[in-house]
């Protein structure tokens, strides 16, 4: 696309808006800043906004683009709630993700009556939910708009509807293929950027609402992604994310399939990219191709978000996730094999329906062998719609409660054991920002995702520095500047 419609001079307010994207959503942008703009002298003060983002790191990627586009309309960036206009971006993994989202409402609907201007929208998963839309409909009238995963691209279109009209605005879409490229996106830091690969999952473990939520799974071209990437580098990103529900899977579906592991090698050779990091990775699709691939490079950060969710083969089953126990261990030792300073992080879900209690010994016994550097834990919810809502011996509350409190004492105990094998060594970090409880120090990432806090200049923030790691903390470093 050319950077003649991202400044608008392409756009002509005067003819019928574009039919294709993303030049549809550029005109829808033109027009709402010529709004805005309006607004802005009759109120004598610019407008703002705030997006709030509930769950995993692709809410929070999505929540990147929905502030590029009210960027791009002409809204300003502020903290907090009090802005013209309100997004919040919702997850619903689990209940108390929904839970949250209905407590804050009522503080967003005061502070609506205190600024007319207001404007206020819902996306994201929760917003998947039939029963959710209704619940929003009925007893939160003060929402203006209503979205879901589908389609926040169209955000400009939706406020441009919602400027005309005097209901709320719903348009939830159930599944889409589409995938709209050249968007504008605001970056939270400058060096460091998180990139999607694909979208959706289409692994249905049974516990699971996000292939509900978030459709088929669906990849992105390789080429789309190279130069997205390219452009990063040159707006100075030195670090990458590649963003995906399994992105093992990568590439499988495209006309052209290739492997995730074929694109890594791609994205590698990208000049002025300095680290790739990934998540998250399902143990039933990592290949040998992917192990050879890390093992070699030198740019591929040494850790691995390798979820479990249990270690007992029956839960798993039950679980739908394509693996064992036994497949599981083998997995984690062949990539320990090849990459002895890796970092296994993992997820770990407590009390599935039917958990015994040798089930459970089960999964602390995995922990115990793996050692991981840290481990996800969550009590089990239920979420209507997927199969395990319905499964018999739902484990009561206070005996899943119990196990949590086992593991988590365990997982810790072992997280802070391995965190602290590198003490004493010297090792490159990324810096990435000033430490918020004491802004004497700076906070930095090794490769293995591990925090140093160290004293140093600020402007190293957004550089790869070495460092000594003097004192491991539990899960954090203390570090000095290494010289020259
Ligand atoms: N696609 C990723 C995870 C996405 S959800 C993967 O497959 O690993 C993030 C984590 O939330 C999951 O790994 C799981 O541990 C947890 N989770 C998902 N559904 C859950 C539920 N119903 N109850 C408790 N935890 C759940
Ligand atoms: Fe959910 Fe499983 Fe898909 Fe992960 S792989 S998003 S846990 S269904
Ligand atoms: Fe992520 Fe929550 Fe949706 S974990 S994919 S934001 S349901």
């Amino acid at each position: 696309m050319s950077s003649l419609l991202r400044n608008f001079e392409d756009v002509n307010l005067d003819s019928k808006e574009p039919l294709e994207e993303p030049q549809r959503q550029y005109y829808f942008m033109a027009k709402c800043r010529e709004w805005v703009k309006r607004k802005e002298k009759e109120l004598n003060r610019p407008l703002t906004f705030s997006v709030v983002t509930f769950g995993c790191q692709m809410n929070a990627k999505d929540s990147e683009k929905l502030a590029g586009i009210l960027e791009k309309i002409g809204y300003v960036p502020v903290e907090g709630e009090e802005a013209d206009f309100v997004v919040y971006n919702t997850c619903t993994v689990r209940e108390n993700a929904n839970t949250r989202v209905y407590g804050r409402l009522g503080h967003l609907n005061n502070l609506k009556r205190k600024n007319p201007n207001m404007m206020i929208a819902l996306c994201g998963c929760m917003m998947q939910e039939d029963a959710v839309v209704d619940k929003i409909r009925k007893s939160y009238r003060f929402v203006d708009m209503i979205f879901g995963t589908h389609n926040i691209f169209k955000l400009a279109e939706l406020i441009d509807t919602r400027l005309s009209s005097r209901t709320m605005i719903i348009d939830i879409w159930k599944d889409t293929k589409l995938i709209v490229e050249d968007l504008p996106s605001e970056r939270k830091y400058r060096f460091k950027a998180g990139v999607n690969i694909m979208y959706g999952c289409n692994n249905f473990c049974s516990y699971c609402i996000v292939p509900y939520v978030r459709g088929r799974e669906r990849s992105r071209n390789p080429e789309d992604i190279v130069k997205e990437v390219e452009e990063l580098v040159a707006d100075g990103v030195v670090e990458i994310m590649l963003l995906g529900q399994n992105v093992n899977s990568y590439g499988k579906n495209l006309e052209e399939p290739i492997s995730f592991a074929a694109l890594l090698a791609r994205l590698e050779e990208i000049e002025g990219l300095k680290r790739i990091r990934f998540m998250t990775s399902h143990p039933k699709d990592l290949s040998d191709e992917l192990i050879e691939v890390m093992k070699n490079s030198k740019k591929i950060c040494r850790h691995l978000h390798l979820p479990v969710q249990s270690g007992s083969t029956e839960v798993l089953k039950k679980m739908n996730r394509n693996y064992t126990k036994e497949s599981y261990l083998n997995l984690a030792e062949k990539i320990r094999t090849a990459m002895p300073d890796i970092s296994l992080t993992t997820d770990i879900i407590v009390g599935f329906p039917g958990e015994t209690e040798e089930d459970f010994l089960e999964t602390l016994e995995v922990v115990e062998k793996v050692r991981y550097d840290s481990a996800y834990t969550f009590l089990y919810s239920k979420r209507s719609g997927t199969p395990a809502a319905v499964m018999e011996n739902q484990v009561e509350e206070a005996v899943a409660k119990e196990r949590f409190d086992r593991l988590l004492k365990t997982v810790q105990g072992i997280a802070g054991e391995m965190t602290g094998r590198m003490e004493g060594t010297e090792e490159e970090i990324l810096v990435e920002e000033i430490n918020s409880q004491d802004t004497s120090l700076l906070t930095g990432r090794l490769s293995n995702n591990s925090l140093v806090h160290f004293k140093g200049p600020e402007d190293l923030i957004g550089k790869l520095v070495k460092v000594k790691l003097s004192q491991c903390k539990g899960f954090y470093y203390f570090g000095e500047l290494a010289e020259g």
